[in-house]
């Protein structure tokens, strides 16, 4: 009796713990229901049911729950974790549901991604020890296509990294990767018919280092480049395939041709002495292949059917964006195709390039996916449309029943800088506040009719002024994670309030133990402004609970050695003077937020 009492007592310890938690995941689930108690993963059986096969993947990520921890349950071998595939359940694509009691686990699902995203969601609601409170989960994304891009030309990035930035998509149920491949700046897909692309257009001597608006710009001298086998290639396929990624490669044509053109100079329009050097960020009119020669289709060709045996995704990205058409005006075997095709201007050149190459890819089982640029001069019939100029684009393709990807600029572009701080690294001249991102609903402006040719949401990371893969990490974190609630949670279940004061700061908070570079948020309550009057209050709150707010009065930068702010910040600026007021936020790992700036004064009456 006494021990029944004693395991009553301890029971009770931890139903509390639980219950004082919450679920904190990201994306937010369409239905989460906390319960009390909680499950000990660590030591618990693993059983699958209903699959055709033995779930090996599925078996051994679900393996990382019932891994023991250091300081695991004492309840070993006691509860059971349940992978059940189920077709019949009614459960929609890539959906899941949880069902967690005190003694199992049971994770449904109607297809094996379904099953990969509960996993998912159960390892972020375990605790260090590897409990996980009871609750019941529903759960389906909003958009079957959630994407995130990386531009590995401007900068490269070895395999590796490409592999960990998909572990950290899949971990976000994010599950389509846009690989931009080719650019003005580096050609990055070895094509075996063609090896000076990567000998000669892989390779930069020269790179332009400096922020966007620096003029005259300066460049580094040194040696630059890299590229991927078609081996690392189909490594980095078959590796996204198990995390449920797609892999859509993108080959730029007809502008954004630099670097092939450096290497095959036949290509473009003027074919000559005119020598094509990579290093830039800013491309000229020459960057452009020229749609006139029949050789350029048959390289575009020749090189598309490598990239197809390469790559399963049925959607081929060909680019398309800001091509310069003026050397075309001056070209005759441009103006000669103009004339024999009873083209009106460049501008239907580009679009007789994007049909052609739509009819051969459709031809080959594969669909043609361009950025908004492809629909000037009429969209070919295939076509999808990635709206990146706004969403004008995207809502005119879907009202012209296109399929539809939303990537706007003013939402999803992660390369901008994170404020207008002069204290932000090296970047696009353009702030996108954390904010900003998450309020987007991919869905304005598109009636409900529309929306059906909304196929999802993507976010883009271009690398001009990103030179490493940890600043990549800066760029995405923690952007992703709204991009991954504005992909998979429904409008309605998303609260700006809740993200970034519940949920965000767990996952902060976890960034910084694993030591992650990261954008660590300003502290909550101030920010940049100037503000009139004698008496102030500032309620202050740091991005998560660890992090401490330092201040200065003085227009110092502020230190961790400096006064620390208190919650409430109280401050008297006596009539006719002013004070500048710098605050920081300093994690427990010792990384900074950007130093917040705010003026206050007061006037002499
Ligand atoms: C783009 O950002 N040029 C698609
Ligand atoms: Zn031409």
């Amino acid at each position: 009796m006494k021990k029944l009492l004693l395991a009553i007592a301890v029971l009770h310890t931890v139903c509390v713990a639980a219950s004082s938690r919450q679920l904190h995941i990201i994306p937010q689930p369409v239905r989460a229901e906390l319960r009390e108690g909680v499950f000990a993963a660590p030591g618990c059986r693993i059983t699958a049911k209903g699959f055709p096969s033995q779930p090996g993947d599925l078996l051994r990520l679900a393996s990382e729950l019932a891994a023991p921890r250091e300081k695991g349950s004492s309840r070993r071998g006691a509860s059971t974790l349940l992978l059940r595939l189920d077709t019949t359940a009614g459960i929609p694509r890539e959906g899941y549901r949880i069902r967690v009691t005190p003694h199992s686990a049971q994770l449904t699902a109607g297809d094996e991604s379904g099953i990969f995203y509960g996993l998912q969601t159960l390892l972020q609601a375990a605790d260090a020890n590897g409990n996980i409170p009871c609750c019941e989960i529903d759960d389906h994304p909003r958009y079957g296509y959630r994407g995130l891009h990386l531009d590995v030309c401007r900068h490269f990035f070895p395999v590796e990294f490409v592999k960990r930035y998909l572990d950290r998509m899949a971990s976000l149920k994010l599950n389509t990767f846009h690989w931009h491949l080719t650019d003005d700046q580096g050609w990055r897909i070895e094509i075996k018919r063609y090896p000076r692309l990567t000998e000669v257009g892989a390779w930069r001597d020269k790179t332009q280092i400096g922020g966007y608006d620096e003029k005259p710009a300066t460049f580094e001298f040194e040696k630059y480049g890299g590229f991927y086998t078609q081996d690392q290639i189909r490594e980095v396929v078959a590796y996204a395939e198990k995390l449920h990624i797609t892999v859509i490669p993108e080959i730029e044509m007809p502008g954004h041709a630099l670097a092939a053109l450096t290497a095959y100079p036949e290509l473009g329009c003027v074919n000559g002495p005119e020598s094509y050097e990579i290093g830039g960020w800013i491309s000229g009119p020459s960057n452009v292949f020229c749609p006139g020669k029949e050789h350029t289709f048959e390289f575009l060709e020749n090189v598309l059917d490598e990239v197809i045996a390469l790559f399963p995704s049925k959607l081929i990205h060909i680019g398309g964006d800001e091509c310069q058409r003026t050397r075309w005006e001056a070209c005759p075997d441009c103006q000669a195709r103009i004339a024999a095709e009873g083209l009106q201007d460049e501008t239907q050149l580009q679009s007789y390039l994007t049909h052609r190459i739509d009819r051969f890819l459709a031809a080959r089982g594969r669909q043609l996916i361009g950025w908004d640029e492809i629909m000037d001069g009429g969209l070919s019939p295939e076509a999808v449309v990635m709206s990146w100029r706004g969403t004008a684009g995207g809502i005119a393709a879907a009202r012209q029943k296109h399929h539809v990807i939303m990537t706007p600029g003013q939402y999803l572009y992660f390369d901008k800088k994170g404020s207008d701080s002069p204290e932000e690294p090296v970047s696009l001249n353009l702030a996108l506040p954390l904010e900003q991102t998450y309020g987007y609903d991919p869905a304005e402006g598109l009636s409900e009719e529309e929306q059906q040719y909304l196929l999802g949401v993507q976010a883009n990371v271009w690398t001009e002024f990103v030179p490493t893969g940890r600043r990549v990490e800066y760029q995405l974190l923690p952007r992703i994670y709204a991009l991954a609630e504005i992909a998979w949670t429904p409008e309605a279940r998303k609260s700006w309030q809740e993200f970034s004061e519940e949920r965000l700061p767990a996952f902060l908070a976890r960034l910084d133990a694993e030591g992650t570079p990261y954008r660590v948020p300003a502290p909550r309550g101030m920010r940049e402004e100037s503000l009139e009057g004698g008496r102030f209050t500032f309620t202050i709150r740091p991005p998560f609970p660890g992090c401490r707010v330092f201040y200065t009065l003085n227009g110092a930068t502020p230190y961790d050695f400096d006064r620390e702010m208190p919650d409430e910040f109280r401050l008297v600026v006596p009539e006719g003077e002013q004070r500048v007021l710098k605050c920081v936020a300093v994690t427990p790992s010792g990384r900074r937020s950007i130093v917040v700036t705010t003026r206050l004064s007061n006037p002499r009456k």
